[in-house]
């Protein structure tokens, strides 16, 4: 009998049932997990495959798309000889595909090799996992471009989803090479970031999930962006020319996926220890999650969405409501906005100016734009200000305003005079707009 020992980590309970509500969630599901070549290579591979195995064992449907670059440079160099690229497209030629070809079956070996393992005292232990591997993907040849002749470098034409699907509900996880055969009886080398997006695709599946060799989509200051639209992959890749070849061809799948309707696509650092447990069983996850359903956040204005706020800002100008900021003032004070953002557009904001001595802060040029009113926004977007504002030891919040006296009522706002203003404020009273002073403490 195995002997049982008390070292069982203090958090141990609360760590697993806080991932309960992930594992009800994506049971039953079909994700399309994409990683290159590299990952195979690295010494870690039996771990990723180890999560692997325990994502299939919580009943998630698994298709695995892998690359092979690595291995084919490795057996081209053994042959003296190099891929070649050309307008970042590679040439297969008779020996590449060669290459390809072992490359590709020796992935695949490796792969089932780390699936099929059941030690006892294993992460793998009882595991007994089936792996599909097949013909599943139809491909033509991209042909000769601009004059040259790509070869046996394809594209993908058809997915078979039948035979894939048939697999997964008989258990297995399917395997998909960055191969496809032709209706000709030929074999095209293709991209697995294309292949894993098609058949992500043709499944209809809920995730496609790739690792990579990034640590996900970074902005210019090598900042994680958590979360994208694909309008906002588009300004990426419009503006950013120095990304990484196989961070663009991910992020190029990852639009045609997204817009094709895979709800999820997530980016991730195959180097990562537990990168996939991560990103799917934590409410933030790692990575970048690029989705096709607009999202919306709440952040700081930076100074390139001053052309956003003015759009917001300037019909409420003209009616009177708001007093009128130019172009100029608003990039100086660029810094005191906060703004709701949806799928790259500014649908509300708001200002909050300090008056440290005082303790008191106005809030000021409150909008939601005119089709997102009704839906909590305002409130939503106020209670950030509040916190805000009680986070720089701010005390007592005051708004001047003509047209919105009720809704700050509402909200907890009193009705004060100008004398409970900062000193500074009151110097600068329109008295000809006449606005009401409402105070709420924080
Ligand atoms: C005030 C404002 C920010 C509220 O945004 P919102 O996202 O619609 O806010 P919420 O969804 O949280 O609240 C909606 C409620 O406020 C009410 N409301 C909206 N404007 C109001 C006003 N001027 N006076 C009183 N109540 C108002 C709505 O009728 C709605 O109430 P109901 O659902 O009970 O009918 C938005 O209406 C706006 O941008 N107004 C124009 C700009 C403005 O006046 N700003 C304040 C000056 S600084």
């Amino acid at each position: 009998m195995s002997k049982r020992t008390n070292r069982i980590p203090d958090n141990f309970v609360d760590w697993f049932r806080g991932s309960s509500p992930y594992i009800h969630a994506h049971r039953n599901r079909t994700f399309v997990i994409a990683f290159g070549g590299e990952a195979v290579a690295d010494t870690e591979f039996a771990n990723l495959v180890h999560d692997i195995a325990l994502l299939h064992g919580i009943g998630i449907r698994l298709v695995l798309v892998h690359g092979a670059r690595p291995q084919i440079e490795e057996k081209l160099n053994t042959r003296g000889v190099e891929m070649q690229y050309i307008n970042g497209l590679r040439v297969t030629d008779d020996t590449a595909l060669t290459c390809v070809k072992e490359a590709a079956g020796t992935v695949r070996v490796e792969v089932e090799a780390l699936l099929s393992m059941g030690l006892a005292n294993s992460p793998m232990a009882g595991a007994s996992i089936r792996v599909a591997s097949g013909n599943f993907v139809t491909a033509r040849p991209i042909g000769v471009r601009d004059g040259i002749d790509y070869c046996h470098t394809g594209e993908v034409r058809r997915v078979d989803a039948v035979g894939i699907e048939q697999r997964l509900a008989s258990g297995a996880i399917a395997l998909v090479p960055p191969l496809g055969y032709s209706p000709t009886g030929e074999v095209f080398n293709l991209s697995a970031a294309d292949v894993a997006a098609s058949v992500a695709i043709a499944l209809g599946a809920d995730k496609l999930i790739n690792l990579i060799e990034a640590k996900g989509v970074t902005d210019s200051r090598n900042r994680l962006i958590p979360n994208m639209v694909p309008k906002a992959v588009d300004t990426l890749l419009a503006r950013r020319k120095q990304l990484p070849e196989d961070l663009v061809q991910n992020l190029n799948a990852a639009l045609t996926a997204c817009r094709s309707g895979v709800k999820r696509v997530h980016l991730i650092d195959r180097k990562l220890d537990g990168a996939l447990l991560k990103e799917l069983f934590t409410r933030d996850g790692i990575g970048t999650l690029i989705t096709a359903e607009p999202y919306e956040e709440t952040r700081t204005a930076r100074i390139d969405d001053v052309g956003g706020l003015l759009e917001l800002i300037e019909p409420l100008e003209e009616e009177g409501m708001l007093v009128r900021r130019s172009r100029e003032l608003l990039e100086t004070e660029i810094d005191c906005f906060t703004l709701m953002e949806r799928d790259g557009m500014v649908i509300a904001c708001a200002a909050l100016y300090p008056y440290s001595k005082e303790s008191m802060a106005e809030l000021a040029c409150v909008v939601v734009h005119p089709d997102y009113r009704g839906g909590d926004r305002g409130e939503r977007l106020l209670e950030h200000m509040e916190k805000s504002a009680k986070a720089q030891g701010i005390e007592k919040l005051f708004i001047l305003t003509t047209q919105t006296a009720h809704w700050f009522r509402e909200h907890g706002f009193v009705q004060g005079d100008l004398k409970d203003l900062p000193m500074r404020k009151r110097e600068l009273y329109n008295y000809r707009r006449n606005s009401k002073v409402f105070i709420k403490p924080l």
